[in-house]
């Protein structure tokens, strides 16, 4: 199966050393289509260049954040917006599956092999989530029980965006599957996945998550002094 990664960016001053570092780490996976979607009106084509030079396969376009989109909702619309593309380029009858991958966090390789077959939803323990060392389900019997996450109490699907994989087949089966642009924070995850999978679905991977396979890492803002613009960052 070939696995779809959907990443949302946006411009600030790591973002060129956000994507180099994880173009790094996708060159290194077979039969992998990168989408990342700008979050502006136009794409940045030195950017483009980043991502040519990398070698991976990848579709790179700009979608702005629609008007009526919640202010503290971030990287749903270019996430629907690369669902719509998928659906648009892909035939579901070939294999395949979809990951949402942010441009901060850091991914063993291990993970995208585990994930590649992927029956329906699959998920894993993410490192350094949800202000704690890690998030993740908890196994019995190799299904699902409950969670170890920040809100299980009131998240159906407790888990980051990092932590799971989807077969491409459910966006047929389940349209539409987007994101929504009016949940409540935290709620992301959880409201696109209702539409499609109930808990005992749940494939876990990572030796029945037992091991931190991705690891929600954030990048610190630098602090800059001097700004010299000649080159660019
Ligand atoms: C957490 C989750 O891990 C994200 O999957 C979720 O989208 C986010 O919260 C949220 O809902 O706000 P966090 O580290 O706080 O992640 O968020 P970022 O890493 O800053 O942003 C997630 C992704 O969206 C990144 O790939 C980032 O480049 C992109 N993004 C962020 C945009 O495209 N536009 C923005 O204005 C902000
Ligand atoms: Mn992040």
């Amino acid at each position: 199966p070939i696995i779809f990664i959907i990443t949302p960016t946006y411009y600030r001053l790591v973002q060129k050393a956000e994507l180099t570092r994880m173009a790094n780490t996708l060159r290194l996976v077979k039969q992998l289509h990168w989408i990342i979607v700008e979050d502006f009106e136009v794409i940045n084509l030195k950017t483009k260049e980043l991502f040519q030079s990398s070698g991976v396969s990848f579709t790179y376009f700009a979608q702005t954040k629609r008007k009526t989109t919640k202010n503290h909702i971030r990287g749903a619309d270019q996430r629907n917006a690369a669902l719509d593309l998928i659906m648009a380029i892909h035939n579901p009858s070939i294999p395949a599956v979809i990951y949402f991958a942010d441009d901060d966090n850091t991914y063993s390789l291990e993970i995208f092999e585990q994930m590649r077959y992927t029956k329906k939803l699959s998920m894993w323990p993410v490192g350094l989530s949800g202000g704690r060392t890690y998030e993740t389900p908890i196994i019995k019997d190799g299904k699902v029980i409950k969670f170890l996450a920040w809100n299980s109490e009131k998240r159906k699907f407790p888990i980051d965006m990092a932590g799971f994989a989807l077969n491409a087949k459910v966006l047929w089966t389940y349209n539409p599957m987007r994101f929504s642009t009016d949940a409540d924070a935290g709620m992301l995850e959880t409201k696109l996945l209702e539409r499609c999978c109930t808990v005992e679905e749940i494939e876990p991977l990572a030796d029945n998550c037992s091991k931190v396979l991705v690891w929600h890492t954030r990048t610190q803002k630098p602090t800059i002094y001097i700004f010299d613009n000649s080159l660019e960052v």
